[in-house]
């Protein structure tokens, strides 16, 4: 019978990592951190981009012993405060239902989890908020996680809390395109900065293909070369709205047909699966 993957534990390829780690504008003094460092991807990416102040947290002792720069400590329980420069990684994803006791029980003590979150939410969620939390003003979040809590009512307290500590400088949007062994979802890479004077467009790239991502296909990707890709900017998203990853004329469009309907929602016309 196949083990339990009780801590979230899925493997970002080395690939996507130094994709990501090329998405850092701060410089290589940066303090750094990965919050669930796993099997230290992104800290050997990190290092390979000359990157020499970087700090892992690992919950499970098993990855760790190799680096000496890794605390095998929860994340959660890190209290962490205006700290860093660049927050980098790939949180756990593990639904509320699922988490092991002792970390739920954390999870019930903490105050943002209890201000921001529910058994809704999972727990890829206050790896965003705590890391907020930990950057300094100006810093740099960029993770690799599900879209789904781009549109999810639960994570709405979410959403609104990354609004107001700062803007979303890019999203790459995955769609169904294979990244993680054995796991089935859309993924996005973001980039978040924590600075509240601009309100500067986002940068959306979609890639529409089921072909798993290896370096070339990052590359031109990113140099816009790749005929998959989708790319427009679009303003930053508003509070209490879903961040939904369309042009500008193709929301209004939507609204427009929305408030055509007379009030009337999609549910009102048909039964929605799920
Ligand atoms: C999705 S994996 C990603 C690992 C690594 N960042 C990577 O990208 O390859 C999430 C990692 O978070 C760790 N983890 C789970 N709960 C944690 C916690 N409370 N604090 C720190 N790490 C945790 C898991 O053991 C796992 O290694």
């Amino acid at each position: 019978m196949k083990e339990k993957n009780k801590y979230g534990q899925y493997m970002t390829p080395i690939d996507v990592a130094d994709f990501m780690v090329n998405l850092i504008k701060k410089g290589k003094a940066s303090k750094c951190l990965e919050p669930s460092s796993g099997r230290g991807v992104f800290i050997d990416s990190l290092q390979n981009h000359n990157f020499k102040d970087i700090l892992g947290i690992e919950y499970d002792k098993v990855l760790i012993q190799e680096f000496s720069n890794v605390i095998n400590k929860s994340f959660i329980t890190c209290e962490f405060k205006n700290e860093y420069d660049v927050i980098i990684g790939n949180p756990p994803y593990i639904r509320w239902k699922n988490l092991e006791p002792e970390l739920k029980k954390e999870l019930g003590s903490d105050e943002l989890w209890n201000k921001l979150c529910n058994s809704l939410c999972d727990y890829s969620s206050i790896f965003i908020i705590k890391s907020i939390e930990a950057l300094k003003n100006m810093g740099e979040l960029i993770f690799i996680t599900s879209d789904y809590w781009f549109s999810t009512t639960h994570a709405k307290n979410m959403r609104n809390y990354i609004l107001e500590n700062g803007y979303i400088e890019c999203i790459y949007h995955f769609n169904e395109t294979p990244i993680f062994d054995g796991v089935r979802a859309s993924f996005v890479i973001f980039k978040f900065v924590k600075d509240t004077s601009k309100s500067p467009t986002i940068n959306v790239t979609k890639y529409f293909s089921k072909k798993k991502l290896n370096r070339q296909i990052l590359d031109s990707i990113k140099d816009g070369s790749n005929c998959n890709v989708v790319s427009f900017e679009i303003p930053q998203f508003h509070k209490d709205e879903n961040w939904i990853l369309a042009p500008t004329l193709t929301i209004q469009q939507i609204n427009k047909y929305e408030k055509s309907c007379n009030n009337q929602t999609i549910g009102h016309i048909c039964d929605i699966g799920n």
